[in-house]
Parts: C-alpha cells; structure tokens; sequence
C-alpha cells in the first residue's frame, strides 16, 4: 500500500507542472451602502475622503463631541499627516464645515 502510495507520488512529482487553463472570474460586488449624508461641501468631501476607506469611517464616529469643529478639524489633520491624505489645504475648512454641520 505504501508502495504503491510512492509511486502514484513520484509519478506525480515526474509530470511537471501541470498546465492550468485560467478562465476570468467574475463576481459582482454588493452595492455600496454607505454614502455621505448630503450637504454642502459633499464634493469636496467625496474627492477627499472616499479614495482609502468607506463613508462609514464617517458615519460611525462617536456623537455628542463637546466640540463638533474641534473633533472633526483634528480627524482631518489626522488623515493628512498621519495617513497621508492629500488634501489641499484649501480644502480643508470646506470638509470640515460639512463634517461639522452633518455628522
Ligand atoms: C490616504 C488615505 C486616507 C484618506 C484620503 C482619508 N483617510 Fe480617513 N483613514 C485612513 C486610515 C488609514 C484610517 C485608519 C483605518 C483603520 O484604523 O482601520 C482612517 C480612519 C478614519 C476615521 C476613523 C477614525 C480614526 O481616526 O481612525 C475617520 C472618521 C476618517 N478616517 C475620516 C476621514 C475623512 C473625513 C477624510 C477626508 C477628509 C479621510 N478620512 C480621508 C486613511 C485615509
């Protein structure tokens, strides 16, 4: 049995690769479900902060900040200098106007 076990494996090792015949794939993805609420500034905010992750980055932060302004400047200045966003400084009031007003 074992023998035979051997064989059939060195036969297989002896084949070489086995050519496979790659077919495309293709699947649909689910409907994007988050969105950005609406407001003014959404297309500046669509353009800034949709490139590395979803609205509900956005959508699930914690509410009731003391401070709406404060919290969603400091998120802001996070992505640009610790995630790297490149957001033009001119934008960045914009952005936070809407995140403030919306969120
Ligand atoms: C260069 C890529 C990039 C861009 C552009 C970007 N983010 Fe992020 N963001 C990240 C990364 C990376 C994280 C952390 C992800 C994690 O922890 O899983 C994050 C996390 C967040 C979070 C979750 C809380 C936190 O502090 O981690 C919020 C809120 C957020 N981003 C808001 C924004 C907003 C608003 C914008 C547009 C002004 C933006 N992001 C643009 C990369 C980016």
């Amino acid at each position: 049995m074992r023998a035979r076990l051997l064989h059939l494996l060195l036969a297989a090792a002896t084949l070489g690769p086995i050519p496979v015949l790659a077919s495309p794939i293709s699947y649909a993805l689910p409907a994007e479900t988050a969105a950005f609420k609406p407001g003014p500034n959404l297309d500046v905010v669509k353009n800034n902060c949709s490139a590395c992750h979803s609205a509900d980055y956005v959508s699930t932060q914690p509410r009731g900040a003391k401070d709406k302004r404060a919290f969603w400047q400091a998120e802001v200045t996070k992505m640009i200098k610790v995630y790297g966003a490149p957001i033009a400084d001119t934008d960045v009031a914009g952005i936070v106007d809407y995140l403030a007003t919306a969120y």
